[in-house]
């Protein structure tokens, strides 16, 4: 149960502790806090309309309660973020059935251009039950950024030290509640203490047919120049989670396109690049109804 609540919360197990510190404690102040009122308006607690007030009070008390009681233990931006949510649940059809993440929430990761993540954007701008809630890109001159800018979607920029080798930015996902990863041309290697919290969460796009033309060092004109190296006759995309091994995870998707003898690696990229754009905002939005 901690296990799922941890998922579903995108917390750690001591922020889990806290939370549920949290909920503990801010029950207990509303419902002290409740009683006391009703001491101050003398009604009887033991009577009906005493016991229909004294549960409009708690209903009333508890968001602040919760708010109060988690600042001093920290906690704070994820009680700001469930009450919120709870309270857009009866006032909007944008609202799931979990307060702690009411619509699907992406994080797109590129590194360049960012053709890809433009797609995914447009394609879930119009969306209510889809955000496009960051960008996370670790290259200050990627294309991705200025993209993600015009689309009013914040953009994080990290550095290789904490992202491979710290905690991987998981507090700033945790922030935006990021519920599912699209890499979109994001040239790092994923970390598996992020692997490990977004367990099938995490989908590549690969600019050809894998498993072939994958791995370390294959990438953007790489794999196209090896492509027509060794005479292939088709290539495409494949759409896959992410595990730990570069472009290994399961297979979700592939879509295929001919290599002609005059096709050089800009001119195959380029089909390539329509199959992508073609394809990725589709298959994500399936991954996301199933
Ligand atoms: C795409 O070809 C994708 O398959 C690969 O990186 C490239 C990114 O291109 N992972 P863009 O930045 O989306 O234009």
């Amino acid at each position: 149960m901690f296990q799922k609540l941890k998922q579903r919360w995108k917390v750690n197990g001591l922020n889990l502790a806290l939370i549920i510190t949290t909920f503990a404690l801010g029950g207990s102040l509303c419902a002290y806090a409740g009683r006391k009122l009703l001491l101050l308006m003398a009604i009887d607690k033991t009577t009906f309309w005493g016991i229909i007030l004294y549960i409009l009070l708690i209903t009333l008390l508890w968001p602040l309660a919760v708010l109060l009681v988690s600042i001093p233990l920290g906690q704070f931006p994820f009680f700001k973020r469930y009450i919120t949510r709870i309270f857009s649940r009866f006032g909007s059809k944008k609202t799931g059935n979990n307060p702690a993440g009411p619509s699907t929430r992406i994080a797109i990761f590129a590194s360049g251009a960012g053709s890809n993540a433009r797609q995914v954007i447009d394609h879930f701008s119009a969306s209510s039950t889809v955000e496009i809630a960051l960008l996370v890109c670790n290259n200050p001159h990627a294309g991705a950024i200025a993209i993600a800018k015009a689309a009013g979607i914040p953009v994080l920029l990290i550095e290789k030290e904490r992202f491979l080798n710290g905690d991987a930015y998981l507090p700033e996902l945790k922030q935006y509640d990021i519920d599912l990863i699209v890499l979109a041309g994001f040239l790092w290697k994923v970390p598996a203490q992020l692997i490990r919290c977004y367990p099938q969460k995490i989908v590549n796009i690969h600019p050809a047919l894998l498993p072939a033309y994958g791995g370390k060092g294959m990438y953007g004109h790489h794999v196209h120049e090896a492509v027509i190296l060794h005479k292939e006759t088709e290539s495409g995309i494949t759409i896959h989670y992410v595990d730990e091994i570069y472009d290994h995870g399961a297979i979700i998707f592939q879509a295929r396109c001919p290599v002609d003898a005059a096709d050089t690696a800009a001119s195959l990229a380029k089909k390539v690049h329509a199959l992508e754009h073609r394809h990725y905002p589709t298959v994500i939005e399936g991954l996301i109804k199933k």
